[in-house]
C-alpha cells in the first residue's frame, strides 16, 4: 500500500475549523503557502475548466484586508466588526478564493470544484501543522468587495480563508454515525 491509510483517516477526521482569535503570532511562510494552492489545484473539475483563483494575502498586504474588509461590514454590526478587526490582526495570511464562471459546465459545477479545492488546503493546511479557517461574510457576494480588492468583476468568491497556527488545544468535534446519512441499495 502507496499510502498509510489511518494516517489518511485521521487527518481527514481530526481537521478542525479553528477561529483566528485562536491563532499564535508565528507567521505562515510564503513557500507553505505555496503547497498549499498546488494541492487545491488538483481537486476534480468537469472539463478540467480548473475555475479557481487564490488571492493571496501575506504580511504586509494583509494590511489592505485589515483597511478595506470591517468598512463592507453595516456600522451597526460594532460586534462583528470588532471580531473581524481581531481576526484580521491575528491572522498573518488570508486567501480569498474565487472562481470565474465558464461557458462549459454548469455555474453550480464550478463552484462545487472550487469548493473541492478549499478543502484540499484545509487538508494540506492541518497535514502540515497550521490551521485554515473558512468564513463566508455575506459581503464577499456583493460588487463593492470585489472592486474594493481588484477582483474581475465576473469572479465569484466562496469564501476567505484565514491561515494561522493555533494556541488552543484541539477540539473534538461529532459528526452523526455513518448509519444515519447511508443508505444501502
Ligand atoms: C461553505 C462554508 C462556509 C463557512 N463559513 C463560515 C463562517 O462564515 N463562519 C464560521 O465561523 N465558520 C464557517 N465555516 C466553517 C464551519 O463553521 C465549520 O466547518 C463547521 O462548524 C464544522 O466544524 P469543523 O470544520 O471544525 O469540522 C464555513 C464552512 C463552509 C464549508
Amino acid at each position: 500500500m502507496k499510502y498509510n491509510l489511518s494516517e489518511i483517516s485521521d487527518l481527514i477526521q481530526s481537521r478542525r475549523s479553528i477561529a483566528p482569535e485562536n491563532f499564535t503570532e508565528r507567521k505562515i511562510q510564503r513557500e507553505q503557502i505555496e503547497k498549499l494552492i498546488q494541492c487545491a489545484v488538483f481537486a476534480p473539475n468537469h472539463k478540467n475548466t480548473q475555475p479557481w483563483h487564490f488571492h493571496v494575502f501575506l504580511d504586509e498586504s494583509m494590511n489592505l484586508l485589515r483597511e478595506t474588509l470591517p468598512t463592507l461590514l453595516p456600522e451597526s454590526e460594532t460586534s462583528k466588526i470588532n471580531r473581524m478587526k481581531i481576526r484580521l490582526n491575528q491572522t498573518s495570511s488570508a486567501i480569498i478564493v474565487t472562481y470565474t464562471p465558464s461557458e462549459k459546465v454548469d455555474e453550480g459545477e464550478e463552484l462545487i470544484a472550487t469548493a473541492c479545492a478549499i478543502q484540499n488546503m484545509l487538508l494540506m493546511a492541518h497535514a502540515s501543522g497550521f490551521s485554515g479557517f473558512w468564513s463566508t461574510p455575506k459581503f464577499i457576494k456583493t460588487k463593492g468587495f470585489l472592486e474594493l480588492l481588484e477582483l474581475p468583476l465576473n469572479q465569484n468568491c466562496l469564501g476567505i480563508i484565514y491561515f494561522g497556527y493555533t494556541k488552543m488545544n484541539w477540539p473534538t468535534s461529532h459528526r452523526k454515525p455513518i448509519e444515519y446519512v447511508t443508505i444501502w441499495h
